[in-house]
């Protein structure tokens, strides 16, 4: 076979990969509230309301959610931003999405049913952008070439935000439930049973850092990754800092840890 037909033929392979992932994404949507730890919830502490607030002269500006999932952001934005591109590559995430928005919001909401990393007809035409919770391809490459199409989306004074969900709370949620276990008087083996039932270690490959649940694939990040990726991508002065959930029935086993610290996922802002 011809390089160039070898070429086109892994390129239609890894297109079709992410289709599924958008069917299998669009499928979760009617659940989605059900499956997924919510980062706006009124007890979770989330520097991104502060990141946004701040943002001077955002009733001039535009900003993009990418990955907007079912819009649970999108009335805020459209409230407080001249216009918004809400983007996400999942139809039946998009669908849930419009329900949320009416009238004058609705007017500054465009709606982009697309990948990530196809921006080019954004260059240089976005100030804020954000992502929460949508960096997971399970794929490295293609977050690479997702924060660079990001990048080329901003103008040069942009930047980005988001939240990604963290694998090292994992490994923390994991070693609380087994000393709580092994408080009791659990045998150890017992006590690290137990832990992996309720943090669903079964779907997690901690060395790559990715989720498996029913065909969705979800890269989980470590700090430093934040950094290194936004960096490689052309990103500057990258800021980390923590999501903080509370320990609650949405953390299995949570209730009993409420004297701990809580858990966290990554928010991060970066500029262009
Ligand atoms: C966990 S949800 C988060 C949704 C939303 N940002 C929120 O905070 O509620 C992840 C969303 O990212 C979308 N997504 C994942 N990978 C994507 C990609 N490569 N291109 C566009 N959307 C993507 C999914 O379809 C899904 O709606």
């Amino acid at each position: 076979m011809p390089i160039s037909t070898l070429g086109s033929l892994i390129s239609s392979l890894a297109k079709k990969k992410l289709d599924n992932q958008a069917e299998h994404w669009s499928r979760q949507a009617a659940r989605y509230d059900e499956l997924f730890l919510d980062p706006y919830g009124p007890d979770v502490v989330n520097p991104l309301w502060q990141a946004l607030g701040a943002i001077p002269g955002a009733a001039q500006k535009t900003v993009a959610d990418l990955g907007c999932g079912t819009g649970t952001l999108l009335p805020y934005l459209a409230e407080r931003f001249e216009s918004v591109i809400a983007l996400d590559f999942a139809p039946g995430m998009l669908a849930y999405a419009r329900q949320r928005l009416h009238g004058r919001a609705l007017a500054r909401v465009s709606f982009l049913e697309r990948p990530m990393d196809e921006l080019d007809d954004l260059a240089g035409k976005v100030d804020v952008a954000v992502a929460v919770n949508s960096l997971v391809m399970p794929d490295v490459r293609q977050i690479d070439r997702t924060l660079s199409s990001i990048r080329k989306s901003l103008r040069p004074d942009g930047f980005v935000l988001g939240v990604v969900p963290s694998i090292d709370a994992i490994y923390y949620h994991m070693m609380l439930l087994i000393d709580q276990s092994l408080d009791q008087g659990f045998p150890l083996a017992e006590a690290e049973k137990l832990a992996a039932l309720h943090v669903e270690r079964r779907h997690y490959d901690f060395a790559c850092g990715r989720f498996q649940y029913e065909g969705l694939r979800q890269k989980f990040w470590l700090p430093f990754e934040v950094e290194y990726r936004l960096k490689k991508a052309g990103f500057t002065s990258p800021v980390l800092k923590k999501v903080l959930y509370p320990w609650d029935e949405s953390l299995a086993g949570g209730q009993g840890l409420a004297a701990f610290p809580p858990s966290w996922d990554w928010f991060f802002l970066a500029r262009a």
